[in-house]
C-alpha cells in the first residue's frame, strides 16, 4: 500500500474546528517551521510516501454572500503558500515526498515549470505537482478576473498548459549539463533548446532556466472528477486522488479511471489511485471512537455548509436544512464535480443538514475507526476490492492524528506485509509508483 497525508498549509484542515481541540498544536505554532519539521520527522519515521498540500487562492465567500464563516471558523483560511515548505520538509526527513498544488488557471506555466524544477533540486527528487484547474469566484477575483472561466475553458487551458510545461522540462537534454572546468563549458548550447510554443492560450519561447533535477519533472497528481477532468487524468495523471465513501463507488471510479487511461492510449495501471480517507486509530476501539466524537463536537453547524458553498458554488444558506442532497443543484457544479458526484452517489436521500455535518468533519471518503487491527482489516478490504494503490489520509487534530497512524497503524500494516519497512529507491516517483 502507499500512504500519504493531505493537509493545507494553514491552521485548519478538513475537519473544521479541529484546531480548537485542547491538544491541537500544543507547543507549536501552525505557521512556524518547528511544527512542520516535527510533522516531517513523524511521517518519515512511518516511511509515509508523501505529505500532500491541497491549496486554493482567496477565501470562500459564497455562504450568505459573505466571507464571515470562512474567516471565523478558519475554513481553508488562512492558507499559506505550500511551495516554500517543500525543501524545509524534505531537509527534516529522509524519504518523505511532498505534493504541491498549483493552478493551471492562474499561475503562468513558465512559473510553475520553474518552481517545480527548482523544488525537484531542493527536495532531491521528492516533489510532486497536484495539477488543479481551480474553482471559485473569489479565486478568480485575485487575478484580474471578475468571473471564473467556464470549466470547459479551464480544462482546455490546462491541456495546453501541460504541453508547455513538458516542453520546458524537456528543453534541456538529459546530458546538457557538462560542468567541464578545463573546457570552460558549463552547459552544452547544442543541448539546450528554445521551445517556441505558440498556442491558443500561451506563447512561451523557452528554454527553462533551470537544469533538470533528479526526477526530470515532478510526479503529476490530479484530482478532477468531471468528464473533462477524467479525460485530463487519462492523459496526464501518474497519481489520481479520488474520493468515495463506498466500496461500490470506489470500484465504479476505478473503472472510469481505467477507461480514461485507455482512451488516452495508456495502460490502466499507469494511473495509481489514492483514496481520500479519514482514519481514527486508538489503543482500544472506545479510544478511537472518542477521538471521532471529540472532532464531531467542535464542527460548527454552519461550517460544513460554508465549506460546501465554497466547493460547489451554491449558497446553501438559502436552502432548507431538510432538503435532500440530490435536490440541492450540485449535479452540475462549477466547483469540485468529483466530490459532488461522491455526495450524490453515497449520501443520496440524506438531508442537507446531515450531509453538511459529515462534510464539515472530513468531507467524506473512505472511513475506518477502531484499533490498528480493525482499521487495517477495513483498509485491506478496500485496497483489494477497489483496485486502488493506497490511501490519502485527512487529518483531525495535529500533530496527534498523524502520530496515531505512524505509531499504531503503520506497524500493523508492516506486520501484515502491506507496507514498507524502510524507504526504497531515491526519488518520490520511484517510491510512489513502485509496484506492490
Ligand atoms: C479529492 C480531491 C481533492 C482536491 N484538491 C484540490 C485542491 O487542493 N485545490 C484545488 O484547487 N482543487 C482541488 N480539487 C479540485 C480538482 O482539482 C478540480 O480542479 C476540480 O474538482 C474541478 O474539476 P472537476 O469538476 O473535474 O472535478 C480536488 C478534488 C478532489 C476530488
Amino acid at each position: 500500500m502507499h500512504l500519504a497525508f493531505v493537509l493545507g498549509h494553514g491552521p485548519s484542515q478538513h475537519s473544521i474546528g479541529a484546531w480548537s481541540l485542547p491538544r491541537a498544536y500544543r507547543g507549536f505554532h501552525y505557521a512556524q517551521p518547528a511544527f512542520w519539521e516535527h510533522l516531517a520527522r513523524t511521517l518519515d519515521r512511518g516511511c509515509i510516501d508523501m505529505l500532500f498540500f491541497a491549496d486554493m487562492y482567496g477565501v470562500y465567500d459564497g455562504f450568505e454572500g459573505k466571507m464571515d464563516a470562512a474567516v471565523r471558523y478558519a475554513i481553508q483560511f488562512p492558507l499559506h503558500d505550500p511551495a516554500p515548505l517543500a525543501p524545509l520538509l524534505t531537509r527534516a526527513s529522509t524519504g518523505l515526498g511532498v505534493g504541491i498544488s498549483v493552478s493551471t488557471t492562474y499561475v503562468p506555466p513558465y512559473m510553475t515549470a520553474r518552481t517545480m524544477a527548482t523544488l525537484d533540486h531542493l527536495t532531491e527528487g521528492r516533489v510532486a505537482w497536484n495539477v488543479v484547474a481551480s474553482y471559485g469566484r473569489n479565486a478568480a477575483a485575485q487575478f484580474n478576473m471578475s468571473e471564473e472561466l467556464s470549466k470547459e475553458e479551464r480544462y482546455l487551458r490546462a491541456e495546453e498548459y501541460m504541453q508547455v510545461c513538458y516542453k520546458l522540462w524537456d528543453s534541456w537534454e538529459p546530458d546538457a549539463l557538462v560542468m567541464d572546468r578545463e573546457g570552460l563549458t558549463f552547459a552544452d548550447p547544442a543541448k539546450v533548446h528554445k521551445i517556441h510554443h505558440k498556442g491558443e492560450y500561451f506563447q512561451v519561447e523557452g528554454p527553462l532556466d533551470v537544469a533538470p533535477g533528479p526526477q526530470g519533472r515532478p510526479v503529476i497528481i490530479q484530482a478532477g472528477g468531471s468528464g473533462p477532468g477524467m479525460a485530463f487524468a487519462g492523459r496526464h495523471a501518474e497519481v489520481h486522488f479520488a474520493t468515495s465513501s463506498s466500496l461500490d463507488g470506489m470500484k465504479e471510479h476505478r473503472v472510469r479511471v481505467n477507461e480514461s487511461a485507455r482512451a488516452a492510449g495508456r495502460a490502466a495501471e499507469d494511473i495509481r489511485i489514492l483514496w481520500a480517507s479519514s482514519i481514527f486509530v486508538g489503543e482500544t476501539e472506545a479510544e478511537a471512537r472518542a477521538k471521532d466524537e471529540a472532532l464531531r463536537a467542535v464542527v460548527p453547524p454552519e461550517g460544513g455548509l460554508a465549506l460546501m458553498s465554497g466547493h460547489f458554488g451554491v449558497d446553501f444558506s438559502t436552502l432548507p436544512a431538510d432538503v435532500a442532497i440530490e435536490e440541492t443543484g450540485i449535479e452540475e457544479t462549477p466547483g469540485m464535480q468529483g466530490v459532488a458526484n461522491m455526495l450524490l452517489r453515497d449520501y443520496r436521500g440524506q438531508t442537507l443538514a446531515e450531509v453538511a455535518r459529515m462534510y464539515g468533519n472530513g468531507m467524506g471518503g473512505f472511513r475506518a475507526i477502531g484499533t490498528a487491527s480493525q482499521v487495517a482489516d477495513k483498509m485491506e478490504e478496500a485496497y483489494e476490492a477497489s483496485g486502488g494503490h493506497g490511501f490519502m489520509f485527512r487529518c483531525g487534530e495535529l500533530p496527534g492524528s498523524i502520530a496515531d497512524v505512524v505509531d499504531l497503524l503503520v506497524p500493523e500494516l508492516q506486520r501484515r506485509g502491506r507496507f514498507r519497512q524502510a524507504y526504497e529507491g531515491d526519488t518520490l516517483r520511484e517510491r510512489l509508483l513502485a509496484d506492490d
